[in-house]
């Protein structure tokens, strides 16, 4: 079987890294499936810039929503040039509504916690809604006048100082159960034993607060035969559970080994994942996948690392664990087992780039296209 995967190269050290990764990819895949993968390139930032005069061509959008994978490299985003985000207009235009990222530790890695092994969560956030729809007036600009006012006169609210500047949290029923549902059914697909709705509704009860509340709803209406609560444990079934955000941070640090599926709104996800990432050393080694009802769009989770770039000192490792992710996703479940434990290996022997060695005490430097190299052989 050949499988259609469309690939954005990516700014910075994009190539460079896709170099190193993509035959790990296709060499772990040929070991242990018949399936193979046809790479169709689509064109996204500087390098679509120089060759059509726009950093994200109709051409590449159109083919994007027809796709059902894709891989992407980092997009850089030029500071007060006018240009939004290209990553921001990719995951809107595209309605990638859901943010998952896995975060497990890998042995050999220096991290600041005690027992990072007892991390091995996967937070599914919320990618559409919340405070990151940028619905936000500058203070003492016409527009958050206006809205106080409208605030003050039509809803009697009193608190609002005359200085402040405003912003929106626009959450709906529709979005945050959308996002529940599929972290609902990832868990149970995978048989794991919790998912954690992770919330400030103490706080912000409209809004949160009613994600919670939907979430616990989308549980028991659509997976009810499947799940229980804290308040009605059953054995066998998936126990959905909630938190208050910043309990869950503690949580996280505490007993990280109580929690296996996170479901989160969009800001935090946003915290909890880097946070994370963090307490395994790993955020140079995260993989992440946005999706939307047809697409699975699978990305590297760093940036372009513009200061190193073209220099070979770039870490591969996250888009080759995005490979595992997507193999995976595609059904060859064996395939990304071989790459984690060549990526394994290749910690094991402390023979890393050097943002790893920073990390590995005793580690030896490679440049990203040995690192590559390395991980091929160890397949
Ligand atoms: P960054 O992730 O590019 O860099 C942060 C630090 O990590 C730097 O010291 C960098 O050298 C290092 N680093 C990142 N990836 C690495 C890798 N694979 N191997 C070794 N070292 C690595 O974040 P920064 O500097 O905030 O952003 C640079 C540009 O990237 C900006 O234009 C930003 O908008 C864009 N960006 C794009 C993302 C995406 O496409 N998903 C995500 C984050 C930032």
């Amino acid at each position: 079987m050949r499988k259609k995967v469309y690939w954005i190269e990516g700014d910075g050290i994009g190539p460079e890294i896709w170099r190193s990764a993509r035959p790990v990819i296709d060499a772990a895949l040929a070991k242990e499936s018949d399936m193979t993968l046809e790479w169709v390139e689509l064109l996204a930032g500087e390098k679509a810039l120089a060759e059509t005069g726009s950093p994200l061509p109709e051409s590449t959008l159109s083919a994007l929503m027809r796709a059902d994978i894709a891989m992407k490299g980092p997009l850089g985003t030029p500071v007060g040039a006018g240009i939004r985000s290209l990553n921001v207009a990719l995951r809107q235009g595209l309605d990638l509504y859901a943010c998952i990222r896995p975060v497990r530790y890998f042995q050999g890695i220096e991290s600041p916690v005690k027992h990072p092994e007892r991390v091995n969560m996967v937070i599914f956030r919320e990618n559409t809604e919340d405070v990151y729809a940028g619905i936000e007036y500058a203070a003492g600009s016409p527009e958050c006048r206006m809205l106080r006012e409208f605030l003050c006169d039509k809803l009697g609210v009193s608190k609002i100082p005359a200085t402040a500047a405003l912003g929106l949290k626009p959450m709906t029923e529709a979005g945050s159960k959308r996002l529940v549902r599929r972290a609902l059914r990832f868990a149970l697909d995978n048989g794991l034993p919790s998912l954690t709705l992770v919330h400030k509704g103490n706080i912000m009860k409209f809004t949160e607060g009613a994600f919670r509340q939907w979430g616990y709803d989308v549980a028991s209406a659509e997976f009810g035969d499947a799940s229980c609560t804290e308040q009605d444990p059953l054995p066998g079934r998936l126990l959905v559970k909630d938190r208050i955000a910043d309990a869950m941070f503690q949580e996280a640090l505490l007993r990280p080994e109580q929690y296996h599926v996170l479901a989160t709104p969009n800001l935090n996800g946003d915290y909890i994942s880097d946070a994370l990432a963090a307490q395994v050393g790993g955020l140079g080694l995260a993989p992440g996948v946005n999706m939307s009802d047809s697409l699975a769009f699978f990305e590297a989770t760093h940036g372009t690392a513009p200061t190193i770039a073209g220099r070979d000192k770039a870490n591969p490792g996250s888009v080759i664990l995005c490979g595992a992710l997507m193999l995976e996703h595609l059904g060859a479940p064996a395939a990304a087992k071989r790459i984690r434990a060549a990526l394994e290996k290749a910690l094991a022997a402390k023979t890393v780039t050097v943002d790893l060695a920073d990390q590995i005490p005793g580690a030896i430097t490679v440049g990203c296209a040995a690192f590559g190299g390395i991980i091929g052989e160890n397949l």
